[in-house]
């Protein structure tokens, strides 16, 4: 048996009684991105090489359910790891107890992590199992304590403790497994309730050595705990790219971001002929997932002619709103040889901005000529690229 060989033990087997009063689920099995809590734990520990099996615990009324879930989300994600359901008990450290007496023989330090702290990551693992591999027989990730810690009676502080010396301790927990199964048989001979499973350590008068953890790590408790949840949900930014051309003649006056530019060239087109305004569109819907200009407002349609492109952007951005998309920057570029757009520049951007619900400074509008080459450079037409960038807010269909 090498302590190289840890297993992690999640417990999931509490009854999540302060959570479950407002939100109705059971904190261990509330989702996160679509997964349980305590499958993200079990993700974090399948990343560290020395982590070897899982074992998960669950109310023993729900394990079979429970198993038959673990089992499907192996097939959808395999974490590559053996593992086994086991069924807690009336406390957690019952729960402890019953997990470790399911550990295979093979196994040779322990894990116990809170299912309740979904955002583990590999490295607080990594701290605790290095800890265990450099010969201590118990190690716990902790954070020094920032605020002032009172003890106080009836509302009353009765003392405070210095604070150099205090530590907040998190989950996993690591233990050579002998240790853990002395500590838990003899807290059963002797009646000791623990909070944490490093309190029957010290108890029998063993070190357990104290490893850096992490802010991320929290423990959801609470209704607030579950609203850092959902605000955890990643806000990667998502980029929509539009682009448009037109052709310069007969046609209409030449409008750009919604700004009529007096004397410029006309140019051919169905609507009000507004490149910067379509690209912008088409930017917006890119983001949104929403297809292009063209599928939402065919110019094949009469109900389209000569309408003013802020309505098509108004629509897109409906759309990207729908998506649960956030916009928070637009940059633009028109590219003409003629007219000159620098004068316009900033009415342009106002107007962007206004359409957007955007501050000025959100909406970036750049000119460009292409020296005389290609349609531009002969004057026959102009073109515009927009970039749009938007975060997500909430998923898709969730109208806020
Ligand atoms: N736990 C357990 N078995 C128990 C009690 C708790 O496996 N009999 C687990 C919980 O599922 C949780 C962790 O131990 O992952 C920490 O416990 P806690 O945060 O107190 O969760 P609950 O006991 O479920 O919640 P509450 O105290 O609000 O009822
Ligand atoms: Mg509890």
């Amino acid at each position: 048996m090498s302590t190289a060989d840890a297993w992690a033990v999640i417990l999931a087997a509490g009854r999540g009684e302060r959570l479950a009063r407002t939100s109705g689920t059971r904190k261990q099995y509330l989702r996160h991105l679509g997964r349980p809590l305590f499958w993200h734990s079990a993700r974090a520990f399948s990343r560290v090489a020395a982590v070897r099996g899982l074992v998960f615990v669950f109310p023993a009324q729900d394990l079979e359910a429970m198993r038959a879930e673990v089992e499907d989300l192996f097939a959808a994600e395999d974490l590559g790891l053996p593992w086994l359901a086991a069924a807690g008990g009336e406390r957690r450290q019952d729960s402890v107890r019953l997990g470790i007496a399911a550990l295979p023989r093979e196994c040779g330090s322990v894990l116990v992590h809170d299912a309740a702290r979904p955002f583990v990551s590999a490295r607080v693992v990594l701290e605790v199992v290095r800890a265990l591999e450099a010969g201590a027989k118990a190690a716990i990730p902790a954070l020094k304590i920032k605020d002032t810690i009172k003890r106080v009676k009836n509302d009353l502080v009765c003392e405070t403790p210095g604070r150099e010396d205090l530590v907040a301790v998190q989950t996993p927990q690591g233990f050579k497994r002998d240790l853990l199964v002395r500590a838990h048989a003899l807290a059963q001979e002797q009646g000791w309730e623990v909070t944490d499973d490093a309190s029957l350590v010290e108890r029998m008068g063993e070190p357990v050595l104290v490893v850096p953890g992490e802010e991320a790590n929290v423990k959801i408790t609470t209704p607030e705990d579950l609203a850092r949840l959902n605000q955890a949900r990643p806000a990667a930014p998502c980029v929509g790219l539009g682009y448009d051309a037109h052709r310069y003649g007969p046609g209409r006056p030449l409008v750009l971001g919604g700004i009529p530019i007096p004397n410029g060239p006309r140019v051919q087109a169905h609507s009000d002929g507004d490149v910067l305004l379509h690209a912008l569109t088409d930017a917006l819907l890119g983001c949104a997932g929403a297809g292009d200009i063209g599928l939402l407002f065919p110019d094949t349609d009469p109900a389209f002619e000569a309408m003013s492109s802020s309505i098509f952007v108004k629509e897109a951005l409906a759309r990207a709103q729908e998506a649960g998309l956030k916009i928070v920057h637009a940059d633009l570029t028109v590219v003409a040889q003629t007219p000159k757009i620098a004068p316009w520049r900033e009415q342009i951007a106002e107007n962007v901005a206004g359409l957007l619900g955007l501050e000025r400074g959100q909406v970036n509008v750049k000119a460009t000529t292409e020296e005389g080459l290609g349609f531009t450079g002969e004057k026959k037409g102009l073109k515009a690229y927009a970039l749009v960038t938007a975060v997500r807010e909430r998923p898709a269909g969730d109208r806020a």
